[in-house]
């Protein structure tokens, strides 16, 4: 198909979510009909971060969109479905801390170091360079493209129109799109702008924001070796991933990096805070210390893996107030722009993953093609809003739930404080509560995918 009978899809972000929107299309573009615009507003596709969990859901996904090779080396054990300990979970805040159960799920979890998956995903971007993709759909990267504003050409008379979209970006030309995706994370510009020009803009002013929690996360990668020295033995060398729960702070603990480094996450509520703004960056570096504090009188399994973190960076948790509309017009949110959610469940980038193939899906399906009219576009805004806010907002409240068990601070818990001893079957009731909420780990994404693509064959029901 000539570039200009192809269906332009401007992406706005090159996070996980809108990486994985570019690849997904172009491994779905079966009759090669898509053009996509990828815009970022930093200079390069830097690898950034930590330690991600990939789920056997999400895994599916990235299989079918062709990244099953280039990942399988990079995970820390092979993709099945047997029975895996996920976290094994031990009561943390006490001198000698001591196992409480291990979660357990079908296929475990998959741990990469997300530079790995960024890269796998940039490697595979349908770029005329690309020595790994398969090109079907043709794809421009553009570096340092920060949008500002987006407008609407009017091509039925009507105020407002409801053609062809033009994109305004700080300092560079605007172009053209017939579909903008807003995969720019959670502070979101497409977001602001498309929430204000909803008919009730004032419903939508709390979601121009997102929402502190109260709660911070210290992150950092421990290299085997250290910890292997500050501690001879230390669980977590040879552990599939452990969580060291107590009185408003827990820490989880994996391995990366086919196991040389050791991904830590520490996650504090701050009480001393009342209030759901964060001010200032929301990741700083700060010093060792400050983490030392923070875990004072916990186990010394903690305190020799803060011992290896030499700079530690702080991470303000912040959240959207689960917004109920991720598509009008002919804009779509997806990832974080759509739905950030606290980190409780290793879910954020799997739930955007997700957004990302059943669109992808839906917008390769034959019916949608160029020149796309007005009832089809309101069609694919319909649906994806049907089969993508529910799970997105079920995900989020199920995260932040999650949270609570994890922090001791679940029902039940409300007199206990940091370091008591508290009865065994609390404890364990927790855990157990924290393993059902993963169950949702192992389903299979194909099911939704289906129920999307039907939507569209017989749409009588969403529309
Ligand atoms: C402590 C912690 C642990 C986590 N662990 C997990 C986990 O184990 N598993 C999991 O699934 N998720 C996890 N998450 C969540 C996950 O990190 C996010 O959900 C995911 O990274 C979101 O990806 P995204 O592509 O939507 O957004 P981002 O990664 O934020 O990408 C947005 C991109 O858009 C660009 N951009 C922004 N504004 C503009 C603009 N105006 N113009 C152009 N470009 C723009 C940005 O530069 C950026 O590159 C965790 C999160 C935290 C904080
Ligand atoms: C749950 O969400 C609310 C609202 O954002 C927040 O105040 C609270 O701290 C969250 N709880 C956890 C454990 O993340
Ligand atoms: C998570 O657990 C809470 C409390 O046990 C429950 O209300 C919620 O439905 C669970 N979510 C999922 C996705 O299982």
């Amino acid at each position: 198909m000539s570039h200009q009978e192809r269906i332009r899809v401007a992406i706005i972000g090159a996070g996980v979510v809108g990486l994985t929107f570019a690849v997904a299309l172009n491994a779905l573009d079966k009759d090669r009909k898509i053009a996509i615009d990828l815009y970022e507003a930093a200079p390069e596709l830097a690898e950034i971060g930590a330690g991600i969990n990939v789920w056997p859901r999400s895994w599916e996904i990235l299989k079918q969109i062709g990244l099953g090779d280039a990942l399988i080396p990079l995970f820390d054990h092979h993709p099945d479905l047997e029975p895996r300990v996920i976290f094994g979970v031990r009561k943390g805040d006490q001198k000698d801390g001591f196992k409480i159960h291990d979660v357990t799920n079908y296929g475990g979890a998959l741990r990469i170091h997300r530079a790995d998956l960024q890269k796998s995903l940039m490697e595979h971007l349908p770029l005329p360079d690309s020595t790994v993709a398969d090109i079907k759909t043709l794809c421009t990267l553009h570096l340092s493209y920060r949008l500002l504003d987006y407008t609407q050409t009017t091509n039925t008379g009507s105020s407002g129109g409801s053609g062809p979209l033009t994109l305004h970006f700080a300092g560079k030309p605007s172009a053209v799109c017939d579909i903008l995706i807003g995969a720019d994370g959670i502070k979101s510009t497409v977001r602001q702008l498309f929430l204000s020009r909803l008919p009730n803009p004032q419903t939508y002013e709390r979601f121009l924001q997102p929402v502190w929690s109260g709660l911070v996360a210290y992150r950092g990668l421990v290299a085997k070796e250290d910890l292997q020295k500050a501690l001879p033995g230390h669980r977590a060398l040879t552990h599939s991933g452990l969580m060291y729960s107590g009185k408003s702070r827990y820490a989880v603990v994996y391995p990366v990096s086919g196991g040389k480094f050791i991904n830590v996450v520490a996650i504090v509520h701050d009480k001393s805070k009342d209030t759901n703004v964060w001010e200032g960056p929301w990741k700083v570096d700060v010093p060792q210390t400050e983490l030392f504090e923070q875990y004072a009188g916990w186990d010394e399994e903690i305190q020799a893996l803060i011992s290896c973190i030499k700079e530690p960076t702080k991470w303000a948790l912040q959240s959207l107030d689960n917004l109920d509309v991720f598509a009008k017009g002919r804009v779509f949110l997806m990832g974080d722009s759509a739905h950030a959610m606290l980190p409780h469940l290793g879910a954020g980038a799997t739930v955007g993953i997700e957004d990302a193939y059943i669109l992808a899906s839906l917008l390769t399906h034959p019916s949608t093609s160029r020149p796309l009219s007005t009832q089809h576009v309101n069609l694919l805004t319909n649906i994806y809003n049907t089969v993508r806010v529910p799970p997105a907002i079920a995900m989020s409240k199920s995260s932040n739930e999650t949270g609570y068990f994890c922090n001791l601070e679940a029902s039940g818990f409300e007199g206990y404080m940091e370091g008591d001893d508290i009865p065994m079957n609390l404890l364990v009731g927790a855990a157990h509560a924290v393993e059902r909420n993963w169950s949702w780990t192992t389903s299979d994404p194909e099911e939704d995918r289906q129920r999307a693509v039907t939507l569209l064959e017989s749409p009588r029901a969403v529309l």
